[in-house]
This record gives structure tokens, sequence and C-alpha cells, in this order.
């Protein structure tokens, strides 16, 4: 298949700038644009991204790549998907294409189809005059209409053994697939039937918005009260949040208020959607994740998690919490009053009482206090060491040291401690901690480090032929033995020599050299040298004959020294006649060199 033809064309049509600035406000500078990075915190924009070059790089955090690679790391696709995406933008049709196997590809493709069916099933059921009665009445019992039950897609599972099994079979669906699907299940005996009966369902989109699982809660006290369709290859729990699809567009790019709302469950969530707290979304019955904060980060500076009244959880809860921490993203707490979920709050207080509960929600240093205070008693001395080693512990996950700062001293105060004995601790810790990871990772010897120092010339000049291939074969042609000394600069010079042979110098594209580049270092490093600017043709020119000159410079300064050495050894072994020779090659040297 003519994939690469395909990949080419596609990442012609889509303009870098035209597709990024769809996520992130750019503005101009210069002949690139710049943003704040939104892989990174940051106050000033240190994202760029090159029109020329179809490229984007962050000097701050070193991501970079080509159009297709920004889609990977912003929608976190795949690459197919991303390809799909871009594709579909422009109206160009792709032929199935992807790197897992081609039944790999169908089998998901399938579970997706399987999944919107099922939910624009269960939605009919529901809105069935006849069928949908019982739990329509389910729900405005529970005061939820007809908007939530659309803009949710709520449906309804009437209790018999095989409605929704009959409904796919019909439709085409064998029952293998039904059975990967998990809403059609096995029993012992070999009967097959449905997983879900006699439920309102809540479809669970991913953050594109595809059905990838459901819930459902049946209408009285029974157990289990909610049934999960199980994880599929579309559907990692810990990875996916409810109504994260709805909320994601809520929450505006920039400013302030970038806030995201996290609560326990379906309904809360819906409720708070209902009253103008789009912002919301809630886990599915798992506690917070590392990826889930990963992925809320994209989306939010700060989350406001929310706790029913009546769960003491919160040992789990602080887990939680310090996630928030290492990631880099604010967090405050909101407990609700005894006997309140978010649902009962808005039902019964009002829209208004919550938004003022979630204003006055606690800073999560202020609300692990109060945890840890109500846990551990501070006037007796191991209660203490336990509150400060908790703590310390939190503490040395955060990244910015002026956070640090003000959460040690109120530490100090309230606990009634010095601040600098804690600071003393946690230094302590810190060194320990990093004793730790540096242990883990592969020693690395000094010389080996200092090594890695890239020479400028040598940068300069990989830098120069990324944006103008032929000066790959210009600069072998003055140095054909030429040896890098730096690292990166050796290994990305010898790829473009081996992809300028591939290609062709016309055709050493900065995103298929990216592409190539299989170690994030370099890639970072590659980066960084394709987003120089040169502002004229002659601008470069004059840079690379610099290059040229001093790269000569030093070569020659390289001989001159050895030279020396050799002089100095061979009148040490009293041999004067190549004490001659190598002063003649020396002056020789000096005087032609200053001649170029
Ligand atoms: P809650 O028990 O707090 O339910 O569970 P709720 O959201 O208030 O529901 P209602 O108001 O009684 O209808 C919170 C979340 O925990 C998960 C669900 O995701 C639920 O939304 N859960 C709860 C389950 O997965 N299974 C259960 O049996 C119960
Ligand atoms: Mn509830």
């Amino acid at each position: 298949m003519a994939s690469d033809q395909i990949v080419d064309q596609v990442q012609s049509l889509n303009d870098i700038v035209e597709v990024i600035s769809a996520y992130v406000p750019l503005r101009r500078a210069g002949r690139s644009f710049k943003a704040t990075c939104p892989f990174h915190q940051e106050k000033t924009p240190s994202f760029m991204v090159n029109p020329d070059k179809q490229i984007f790089h962050c000097f701050g955090c070193g991501v970079g790549g080509d159009v297709f690679s920004f889609l990977m790391k912003y929608e976190r696709m795949t690459f197919p998907e991303a390809l799909k995406r871009l594709a579909e933008r422009v109206h160009v049709p792709v032929p199935e294409f992807k790197h897992s196997s081609p039944e790999e590809r169908s089998q998901t493709e399938r579970l997706y189809q399987v999944y919107s069916a099922a939910n624009e099933f269960y939605r009919r059921n529901l809105k069935d005059l006849e069928l949908g009665k019982p739990a329509r009445a389910y729900l405005a019992k529970r005061s939820f209409g007809e908007s939530e039950m659309d803009i949710f897609h709520l449906g309804f599972a009437i209790p018999e053994w095989s409605h929704l099994y009959e409904f796919l079979s019909k439709k085409g669906f064998g029952e293998q697939e039904l059975l990967r699907s998990g809403l059609i299940v096995r029993s012992a005996q070999a009967r097959t039937y449905d997983l879900f009966r006699g439920r309102v369902m809540f479809p669970i989109f991913n953050s594109q918005g595809k059905v990838i699982a459901f819930g459902g809660r049946v209408f009285g006290d029974e157990t289990p009260k909610y049934l999960n369709s199980p994880e599929t290859p579309i559907f990692r729990k810990r990875k996916e949040l409810y109504a994260l699809h709805l909320a994601k567009r809520a929450i505006p790019t920039t400013g302030e208020a970038r806030r995201i709302l996290i609560v326990e469950g379906y309904l809360d969530c819906i409720r708070l959607h209902a009253n103008g707290f789009q912002n919301a979304v809630a886990t599915l019955g798992t506690s917070l994740t590392p990826e889930h904060v990963q992925m809320l980060k994209r989306y939010a500076d700060e989350a406001t998690v929310i706790f029913d009244g009546d769960k003491a959880g919160e040992q789990a809860s602080l887990r939680g919490l310090d996630l928030f921490l290492e990631e880099g993203m604010g967090v405050r707490v909101l407990c609700l009053p005894k006997g309140f979920d978010p649902d009962d709050m808005v039902r019964v207080k009002g829209k208004e009482a919550m938004a003022e509960l979630i204003g006055q929600s606690q800073d999560f240093f202020d609300f692990k206090l109060q945890v840890l205070l109500g846990r551990y008693n501070k006037s007796d001395s191991l209660g203490l060491l336990k509150i400060t080693s908790e703590f310390l512990d939190t503490f040395s996950k955060i990244k910015s040291p002026v956070l640090v700062d003000r959460y040690l001293r109120k530490l100090a105060v309230t606990l009634g401690v010095q601040e600098n004995s804690l600071r003393s601790e946690l230094n302590k810790l810190r060194a320990k901690l990093s004793g730790l990871k540096s242990a883990r990772s592969e020693p690395r010897p000094l010389a080996a480090e200092l090594r890695k120092a890239e020479p400028p010339l040598e940068k300069l000049l990989l830098g120069l032929v990324l944006h103008y291939p032929p000066y790959l074969r210009m600069f072998q042609e003055v140095f054909p033995e030429y040896s890098f000394s730096g690292e990166k600069t050796r290994e990305i010079f010898n790829l473009c020599h081996q992809m300028i042979q591939e290609y062709g110098e016309r055709e050493l594209s900065p995103s298929k050299l990216l592409n190539r580049i299989k170690n994030e270092e370099s890639k970072t490093f590659a980066c960084r040298l394709l987003m120089i600017e040169w502002s004229s043709g002659t601008d470069r020119e004059q840079a690379f004959q610099d290059v040229l000159r001093g790269l000569r410079g030093q070569e020659r300064a390289g001989r001159l020294k050895t030279l020396r050495h050799q002089i100095v050894q061979a009148e040490e072994a009293g041999n004067q006649e190549l004490v001659l020779k190598y002063m003649k090659t020396y002056q020789e040297l000096l005087s032609k060199s200053d001649s170029h």
C-alpha cells in the first residue's frame, strides 16, 4: 500500500499552524508562532510552531515534532488515529492502515460499533412510550429530565434476557465479537444473555466522544447498585473519566478559570452539568490515577475534588491528592456536609449553595492538615512525627519551590515547630529520594557526562544541514574524514546522510527526519536545531562559511597541538632530525592557515 504517499499528502494539506491553533492560541513571533506550551505549565511562552518547516517545539519541556506528533501527544492518539483525523480534516480518503495487525484493527473498530449500536438501542428503549415507562418514571422521580437524557445519551436496558443480544445479532454482529464486548455474556451452561437487564444505562464516552463502556443502575437498592461493563481494548477505567468529552469543551483554553470539578458518581456529574457546572467529570468507581491527572492537566490548571459527606475514605483520597501535586497541577478539596452528595446538594439546596461551597473549597494543604490532625494527636511526639513525615513526603514531590516554602511556613506555625528543622528534614528526605533515583538509573561516569556536551560549531553545522540538506555534501567535500565529537550531533548527522541516500537531498523533510529519530533526547536536540531561523539565504550561507572556517581553525589548532607535542617528545628522545621535520611542518601550517 502506498501509505508513505498518503502520509505525505495528508501532511502537506494540513498546515501545522492551522491545526495547532485549533487547540492552542498562537501568536506570531517573527516567521514563527508562539504560545504557552500545552504540554507543561509555564508563564512565558516557549512553545514555537514553525510554518516553514511544519514542526513545533517547546524550548521549555523539549517536546516537538510534526503535525502528526502534535495530535498524538495532545489527543493521545496513535499514529493511525492522527493520520485518520487529519485525513478527514482535508477530505482525503485513507485506506485502512495500522501498525498493529489488520485483524486487531478491525476488532477494535468492531468494538466501537457494538458499543455505538448498543447505545442507540438503549436510548430508543428509554424513549419508547411503552418500554421506557419505568425508567423514565425513575429518572423523573430523581428529577432528571429530557435534556439530561439527551446530553448524556441515557438509555434503558429492559428487564429481559436477550433483548440486546437479539438486536445486535440481527444487525449482523457475530457471537464472538459480542462476547468480546462484554455486553453479552455466556453462562456456565453455555447460555448467552445480556449483561444489563432492568437498568438505567449511562454510556461512558472517551474524551473524543465515542461510547466505550456503560454503567447501569438498578431502580432500587439491590446490589450491585451500579454495574459497569468490563474493560476491553477500548475501555481502561483508570484512564477514562465520565463526561470528560463535555467538560473539556466547557473549560476555557486560557485565562484564570481553567478549573475542573471531580466527583464520584455519574448522577452527581449529570446534576452538576444540568446546573451550569459543565466542567465536572466523574471517576468510574475507581480512585484517581496518575493517568487521570496527566490527562486532566491538558485541559485544566486546577482541580477541585468533591467528596460526598458520608464517605470517610480519606485515606485513599489523600493519596489521590498527592498525585496532582506530583504532576504539577493545583488541587482543592470540598467535603460536602454529612449526608449530601453533589446531586443531593444541588437538588436540595440549589446551585447557588453549591457554587458557594465550591468557592469555599479548601486548599489541599488545609484539607490534609485537617485530616491528619483528626487522625493523630499533635501534642504527643509520636503523633507529631507522623504528621510531619506525611507532609514532608508530599512536599518532596512538589516541584514549585515557592509553594513548598509557603507550605513549610504554614506547617511550622500550625505544629509549633521550627521552620528550619522542618526544612532540614525535607532536605534530608529529598537527598535520600534523589539518591534512590540516581542509584536506580544507570550510573554515568563523569567522562561520559562530559562527552555528552555537543561542540557548538558541530551543532551549528548540523543545524545548517537540517535546514538545507545540500550543505551535507558540501561539508563532506571539504572535510571528507571529519569525525564528530558530539554524540548526538554525530548520530543525527549520520542519519541525515543515510536519509539523503534514500530520498535525495530535496526530499529530506524535517518531519521525515524527526520521525526516524527514536531517542527522545536526540529528537529534542534535533527539534531545537530545526527551530533556528536565518533571516535570509545569504545569512545562512554566511553561517555555513563561518562554520567551515571555524572547523578548519579547530582542525589546525588540533594539528598544531599534536605537532608541539611531537616536537617535545622528539627533543626528549634527542632525535634532532625529527624535531626539525616537525618544526618545518609546524611553520608551514602556521603560515598557510593565515592565508585562509
Ligand atoms: P454512589 O453510591 O455514591 O452513587 O457511587 P451515586 O452516584 O450517589 O448514585 P445514586 O445517587 O445512588 O444513584 C458513586 C459511584 O461509584 C460507582 C459508580 O460509578 C457511581 O456513580 N459505583 C457505585 C459502582 O460502580 N458500583 C456500585 O455498586 C456503586
Ligand atoms: Mn447520589
